[in-house]
């Protein structure tokens, strides 16, 4: 049962709002015990829920739910789950935030923060957000004056009307370069002004007409700036250099993609004999550090700017042994196989909703011999897994990574090895 607004070992009344097979999901009704465990917040984050725990019952309790994850939900009896592997930083350590405008519409003042939790149109302001770097906190903090001085109106999500909606602040953290990216609806505003004041070295402006909360749509204008922003990861001893689209996927957390992807190359264990398939390869991250151990990489990925970061990676990099492709893994898998080859190793890291059995299917039919599965989320990594298992492979290892501190999330790296004929 996963209890939104409570922490293990909480007494608690709760609402349940799903109910599948093997889990279900609730929302806390009322606090009955508090979990003697829970210390004093740093400050009210709804990013940040755990922040009520010290580090290590987190990491406790993390290492925990992927064990479950697998045993109920993937029906594994004793599943190779090896410790977790804590985070390099508990605080400060996001380098992409997503922040909502409101207040201003109601008559109050303008607010720039996070959505309560549990109420979709009501915003908490924020002054320091304890998982962004002070520099985040910078460009947020005057993003939020210069609005208030020119008096914009804030998005109403009731009815639909107002101006200043989302702003996106995404942080080189190797680079030290910050970029910030204003949502808003149609409209007009003093737009040179607003790069200036931002503090930001690039600036970007998204109008948009969606009427749901969303920071993905509409037409984007560059303001000031580069549109990429520039960023390095060591993988594995091996540095290796980034241009990011303000579309394109990246980790959230720098330091700690870092330790993911050099455990996802230790479980590829190659030689430099194979042929990889690097599938939801992004702008190419795990494709360029595995490009030096093995023969050939192809990456499959389906935001097309992303791919384009990632051929562009791929040069800036000087690797010359990958091919990326826009497409959907589903549809896409098969055309692969077909012009590259089966692979060798395939590497898999999707979305927090896993692979449908479509996918998997598609991806057994490629018949690689080991399977690198880096996974988001322990709930949808645990039916795949049984699937893949199911289907003549061996679940060898899964190791926890804390890429999310203070957060119930969790990472994880799965290697499955094909069982002989
Ligand atoms: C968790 S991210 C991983 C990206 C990359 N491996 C990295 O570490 O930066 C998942 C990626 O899958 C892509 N994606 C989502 N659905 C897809 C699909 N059906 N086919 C191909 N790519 C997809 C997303 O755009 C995103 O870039």
């Amino acid at each position: 049962m996963f209890v939104a607004g409570a922490v293990p070992g909480d007494r608690v009344r709760a609402a349940l709002t799903k109910r599948k097979r093997a889990f279900a999901e609730a929302r806390v009704v009322e606090l009955l015990e508090p979990s003697p465990d829970r210390i004093e917040p740093r400050s009210a984050h709804p990013g940040a829920p755990w922040q009520v725990l010290p580090y290590a019952r987190q990491l406790e309790h993390k290492q925990r739910l992927v064990v479950e994850a697998l045993e109920r939900i993937g029906r594994f009896e004793a599943p190779p789950v090896t410790e977790i592997v804590p985070a390099v930083e508990q605080w400060n350590y996001r380098n992409k935030l997503e922040y909502s405008f409101g207040g201003a519409s109601d008559g109050g003042e303008l607010v720039l923060g996070f959505h309560r939790s549990g109420r979709w149109n009501e915003i908490d302001d924020v002054s320091a957000d304890v998982l962004a770097s002070a520099s985040v906190d910078e460009v947020r903090e005057a993003v939020k004056r210069w609005c208030r001085e020119q008096g914009l109106s804030t998005w109403d999500r009731r009815d639909h009307h107002g101006f200043l909606r989302n702003l996106v602040v995404r942080e080189g953290r190797r680079s030290g370069q910050v970029q910030a990216r204003l949502i808003t609806g149609p409209g007009e505003f003093r737009h040179d002004q607003f790069a200036i004041a931002t503090e930001a070295d690039a600036v970007l402006w998204t109008a948009t007409p969606a009427l749901s909360e969303t920071t993905r749509d509409g037409t984007t204008r560059l303001l000031q700036g580069e549109r990429q922003i520039d960023e390095e990861l060591t993988v594995a001893g091996r540095r290796l250099r980034f241009k990011i689209s303000p579309e394109a996927f990246f980790q959230t957390n720098t330091e700690m993609a870092e330790v993911l992807y050099s455990k996802a190359i230790e479980l590829a264990a190659l030689d430099g004999s194979e042929r990889v398939f690097d599938l939801f390869c992004g702008i190419g991250t795990i494709a360029l550090a595995l490009a030096s151990r093995s023969r050939e990489v192809w990456g499959l990925e389906i935001v097309e700017q992303a791919i384009g970061d990632a051929i562009a990676n791929a040069e800036l990099n000087g690797v010359s042994n990958v091919q990326f492709f826009a497409g959907d893994v589903r549809t896409a898998m098969r055309p692969l196989v077909e012009k590259a080859g089966k692979p060798d190793l395939v590497v898999l890291d999707p979305p927090r909703a896993g692979l449908s059995q479509k996918i998997v299917r598609r991806v057994l039919e490629a018949e690689a011999n080991r399977i690198v599965y880096v996974s988001c989320n322990p709930s949808t990594l645990a039916p795949n897994a049984r699937q893949i298992v199911d289907a003549g492979y061996e679940l060898r290892t899964v190791t926890p990574v804390d890429m999310f501190p203070q957060t119930p999330h969790i990472e994880c790296v799965a290697l499955f090895e094909r069982r002989p004929a």
